[in-house]
């Protein structure tokens, strides 16, 4: 079967932001030859390739040059070896769906990550996180395409260079793999994990205090569930790509200067000696929550979101977004770096 690639089509249905880009040329990807077809005929034509998965963590520009494939490759397998459970996950699956078939097959690992939007296959990239887990704390391989010779690569954990939202597909090897599948490593027994401070003080309103056998999986995910949906606005009646910006890493004279004027500043220390702030803070700080230009703005809950209220593009959204950055610049002498991938041309 030959690949139904089209000409001129509105990446709107396909971006969590629904900003009204326009594809040169497009395609849907549902099987390894399918990708090998995009991949080849790319090559004919001289195209770039861009890659959606569910287009979660994406800006949107009004023009993308070249062949734009969405990947929907679907599957999932697993195998038993002791208490773990490797889980190979087709790139297209949704990601939130794996969390609660995991946490219903009792494998569990991935409560702290429930409710993220994306698929599989863009986990990785940014290597997702929330609560204290990250993507990378369960990740063993993927497989992938490259652009240039169609041939199929296994990459491990190392190979992939994660890092806070980071990967070696940000960077060095930008738009040169088409992730076809990921294996992750689950437990039977329970990886509770509840230090992140929000999700701790929820547990503890709910259980009185923290014991062992209180704190369940389910209860986990149930946790994290709830506080996402108090703060973060439902990208399908509010349309978003979740955090904006990376929160800064400072270092110490940074942070002991940041401390003077905003004492009450939440810091996480990481390694290097360096120090995570929100950047959610700093933002709300400036002024900037709840702040709206248009059809563009920052949520109420939550500084860290912007929301395209409708009709919104990517110019009038990236212009907020230098708004904020030059915001906190002024103020802090702290420079916010965008967290999505921004794509294609105006
Ligand atoms: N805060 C404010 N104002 C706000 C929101 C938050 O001052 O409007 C402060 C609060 O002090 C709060 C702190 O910021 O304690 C941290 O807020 P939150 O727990 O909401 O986390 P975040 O740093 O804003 C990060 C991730 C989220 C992830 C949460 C939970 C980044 C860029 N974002 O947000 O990830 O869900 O922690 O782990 O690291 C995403 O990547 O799209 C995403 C939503």
């Amino acid at each position: 079967m030959s690949l139904d690639i089209r000409r001129q089509v509105s990446l709107q249905r396909y971006n969590s932001l629904a900003l009204d880009a326009k594809a040169e040329y497009f395609c849907r990807l549902t099987t390894i030859q399918e990708v090998q077809q995009a991949v080849a005929f790319a090559d004919a034509n001289k195209l770039a390739i861009t890659v959606l998965g569910c287009g979660s963590n994406v800006v949107l520009k009004s023009e993308l040059a070249g062949l734009i494939v969405l990947v929907q490759l679907a599957g999932i397998s697993h195998r038993r070896a002791g208490n773990d459970i490797y889980v190979t996950v087709g790139a297209g699956e949704d990601w939130s769906s794996l969390v609660a078939s995991s946490l219903g097959n009792s494998w569990f690992g991935l409560e702290n990550l429930a409710l993220i939007p994306g698929s599989m296959g863009a986990a990785p990239i940014q290597n997702i996180g929330a609560y204290g887990v990250e993507l990378c704390d369960r990740f063993v391989s993927l497989e992938a395409i490259h652009r240039r010779t169609g041939e199929i690569c296994s990459m491990d954990r190392l190979d992939c260079e994660f890092g806070y939202r980071d990967s070696i597909f940000k960077n060095r090897e930008l738009n040169n793999y088409i992730i076809i599948e990921v294996c992750i490593k689950l437990s039977t027994k329970p990886i509770n994990n509840w230090h992140y401070p929000e999700l701790r003080s929820a547990l503890e309103e709910k259980l009185g205090s923290l014991t062992a056998s209180g704190v369940t999986p389910q209860l986990i995910a149930d946790t994290v569930t709830e506080i996402r949906r108090a703060k973060l606005p439902d990208p399908a009646l509010w349309p978003n790509a979740g955090s904006f910006f990376k929160n800064p890493l400072l270092d110490r004279t940074q942070l002991a200067s940041l401390v003077v004027a905003e004492p009450q500043i939440p810091v996480y220390p990481v390694a290097g000696g360096l120090s995570k702030v929100p950047a959610a803070w700093l933002i709300e700080r400036c002024g900037l929550r709840g702040h709206r230009v248009e059809q563009v703005g920052i949520h109420s809950k939550q500084a860290l979101v912007l929301i395209n209220y409708g009709g919104s593009s990517g110019r009038q959204l990236l212009a907020l977004a230098e708004h904020m950055q030059r915001a906190v610049k002024e103020k802090f002498d702290i420079y916010l770096e965008i967290e999505p991938t921004i794509y294609g041309s105006f």
